[in-house]
């Protein structure tokens, strides 16, 4: 499929995977709005979006705050003309014992990083829905498959991910929107580096770019085919 002339919404779009997608898409001749908090790297984003001659534009906002999901989809919506794709890509590691990790930033993983989704999707789906068709791509992770030590606030998040984004599939198919849940393991990007989880070495690691490129591969798959989850790995990590 062309995706010229498409408009996608891509949460997280400032850095890291999120950022990646939402160039790689505009160089597809998809037009982009950029959600996140840091609006200095929204803004160079933004600026590189513009180098392939689509129109982008950024909103910024926290992602586990539904009021202002909601106001910055709607604002995105209205600047861009329309949406056909959410990536539901914001998220936060933090890592460490259940014994010594505090409730407070286990309730701020799961409130980021599920909420988040939650929130994002729903701001969406009217547009989506009016338009009659629409793709919306849930980034959950390895990690929701299978939980490990210190990780237990990042993998239950993303296990309920996995969870919530089946059900939306299973709900929103009938009206042509294909929702995709991703279930990608270590990818060089702040996260897994600050976390260490790898040192980045391109050589070895999954780089941001092939994260975007799977994406681009998904969304470009004839209207009839629907890519329901996959998973992405280091070939030698
Ligand atoms: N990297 C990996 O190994 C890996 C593997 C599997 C899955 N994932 C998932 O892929 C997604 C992207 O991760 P990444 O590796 O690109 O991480 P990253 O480099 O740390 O980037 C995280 C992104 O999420 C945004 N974000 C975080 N908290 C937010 C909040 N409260 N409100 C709004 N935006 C928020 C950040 O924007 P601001 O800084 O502007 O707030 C940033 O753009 C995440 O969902 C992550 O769990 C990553």
């Amino acid at each position: 499929m062309n995706l010229q002339g498409k408009n996608a919404i891509i949460t997280g779009g400032g850095r890291g995977l999120g950022k990646a997608v939402a160039l790689i898409l505009a160089s597809e001749g998809v037009n982009v709005g950029i959600t996140g908090r840091n609006e200095e790297n929204l803004k160079m984003t933004v600026e590189e979006i513009k180098k392939h001659g689509v129109n982008a534009s950024y909103a910024v906002f926290s992602i586990d705050n539904e009021i202002h999901v909601k106001a910055g989809i709607e604002s995105l919506a209205e600047q861009l003309g329309g949406i056909d794709i959410l990536i539901n890509n914001a998220g936060i590691g933090d890592f460490g014992s259940i014994e010594e990790m505090s409730s407070e930033v286990w309730e701020q993983v799961i409130k980021t990083n599920l909420f988040g989704v939650y929130y994002a999707a729903k701001a969406v789906y009217p547009f989506l829905k009016q338009k009659g068709e629409g793709d919306i791509i849930n980034v959950a992770s390895t990690a929701g498959l299978k939980g490990g030590p210190n990780m237990s606030a990042y993998a239950a998040s993303k296990a309920a991910v996995v969870s919530l984004s089946q059900s939306m599939m299973a709900e929103w198919r009938k009206q042509n929107i294909r929702v995709v849940t991703l279930t990608p393991s270590t990818i060089a990007s702040d996260m897994s580096i600050e976390g260490g989880l790898t040192d980045g070495n391109p050589d070895k690691v999954l780089q941001p770019e092939d994260f975007a490129e799977w994406v681009r591969d998904i969304l470009k798959m004839n209207r009839r085919a629907l890519i329901a989850n996959g998973s992405i790995f280091s070939t030698n990590p």
